[in-house]
């Protein structure tokens, strides 16, 4: 699957204004914004459309308001934070709706070098049906489309799939051009093997259709979190109390042969963090291989650390997805950062994606030794299993 799609330094240079569909999804806490990572990803987008002589009309989605006016989820906030990390370089304008005659005045009106913030683009019922009056409408405001948004990318929605269709040029912004790009190190034809994936997480459930696909491209898969007691009880390792999917034994026993099959080394925790409840203060013990009765594991254990970072430090390229056990209790942190600073460690190519893992490698300091942070969630999973994003499908083909 051709992932690359035209750029921004492709399109050349095209004045007027472009439609920047940004995710600017970000936390909020008291009214203000707890992490801008999001918007600051978006800046060099930002200031290169503006660079080339244009305009923007910039739109995201905040939270899940399902087609109403939300008052804490107007984007105030977020304009006031745009506005403080473009400290001058750039007018920001707010605009109270998402399309309507003020949206459409405030378009109309902007000069050169300004930046026009639509309201919450999911306050219209229309943008997740991908309805394509509003995709008519938000396309109306703007000459030309530039997609930044790669953590909304895997949704057909009005912005995403509706208004690229509309509008040309209709190209990858520099963050979503830098997410393509490290997928295809990682991932594409030809990455620096060997290729190891660590997944972790809960449940083997949500990370099914990503193990089947990573089976076929990578030699070597770590697990751990929740979900590796579901593959040691399909192999008859004892598991106690610890998180287990009785309806997905078999689904585990399957990936497991199709790994054997293909040569993939898929390694599970041959020892355990165990607690004897779920709670941060639980009481605690080391075991392995099995857990006993009473008790469940919430992380991987110092020997299964050292073999899985011996992987790491051996890797030519490392996708990481979902923490090693429990990480938001500090008993049971220590799998996850081990393999935050494992990753670091290595001469690898590494890129990690999703919330926890994300999170970790924040946590430990790393973040400048990895090759690349995803910004995406949903849409990095959706990646990892393959599957093609209709965010990214939407924009020309590269050149
Ligand atoms: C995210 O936070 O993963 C993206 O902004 C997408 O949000 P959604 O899951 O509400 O579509």
């Amino acid at each position: 699957m051709e992932l690359r799609r035209k750029t921004l330094a492709e399109a050349g240079p095209a004045p007027g204004r472009a439609f920047i569909r940004v995710d600017f999804n970000v936390p909020l806490a008291d009214g203000e914004v707890a992490d801008d990572t999001r918007i600051r990803s978006a800046l060099p987008t930002l200031r290169a459309v503006l660079a080339g002589g244009g305009s923007a009309v910039v739109a995201s989605h905040l939270g899940r308001p399902k087609g109403k006016v939300v008052e804490e989820l107007r984007m105030a906030p977020v304009a006031r934070r745009l506005r403080r990390l473009l400290d001058g370089e750039a007018e920001v304008v707010e605009c109270p709706e998402v399309v309507g005659p003020a949206a459409a005045a405030a378009a109309a009106a902007l000069r050169p070098g300004q930046l026009l913030l639509l309201e919450n683009l999911r306050f219209e019922p229309g943008e997740t049906a991908n309805d394509p009056e509003l995709a008519r409408s938000l396309a109306g405001l703007a000459d030309w489309f530039v997609q930044d948004a790669f953590g909304t990318c895997h949704r057909a929605h009005a912005s995403t799939a509706g208004v690229p269709a509309l509008l040309r040029p209709a190209v990858a912004g520099l963050l979503l051009e830098k997410e393509i790009a490290a997928f295809d190190l990682a991932l594409g034809a030809e990455p620096r093997r060997p290729l190891v994936a660590v997944i972790g997480g809960a449940k083997v459930s949500d990370k099914i259709l990503v193990l089947e696909h990573l089976v076929e491209k990578v030699d070597e898969i770590l697990i751990g979190g929740g979900m590796a007691y579901t593959f040691l009880r399909a192999q008859g390792i004892g598991v106690g109390a610890s998180l287990v999917e009785e309806d997905r034994l078999e689904t585990a026993t399957a990936i497991l042969h199709a790994a054997e099959e293909r040569g993939v080394k898929l390694r599970l925790p041959s020892d355990h963090v165990a607690a004897n409840r779920f709670a941060a203060d639980a009481a605690t013990q080391e075991v392995g291989p099995h857990v006993p009765e009473g008790w469940m594991g919430l992380d991987i254990g110092p020997e299964t650390r050292a073999r899985y970072l011996e992987a790491l430090a051996g890797a030519g390229t490392v996708v990481w997805n979902g923490p090693m056990g429990v990480f938001e209790f500090e008993p049971f942190a220590a799998g996850t950062q081990a393999i935050a600073e494992g990753v670091a460690a290595s001469d690898c190519v590494s890129v990690i994606g999703g919330g926890d893992s994300v999170a970790a490698v924040k946590k430990a300091g790393v973040a400048d030794r990895v090759t690349h942070l995803s910004t995406g969630g949903g849409a990095f999973l959706e990646m990892l299993e393959g599957k093609e994003l209709p965010g990214i499908a939407a924009l020309e083909p590269a050149d």
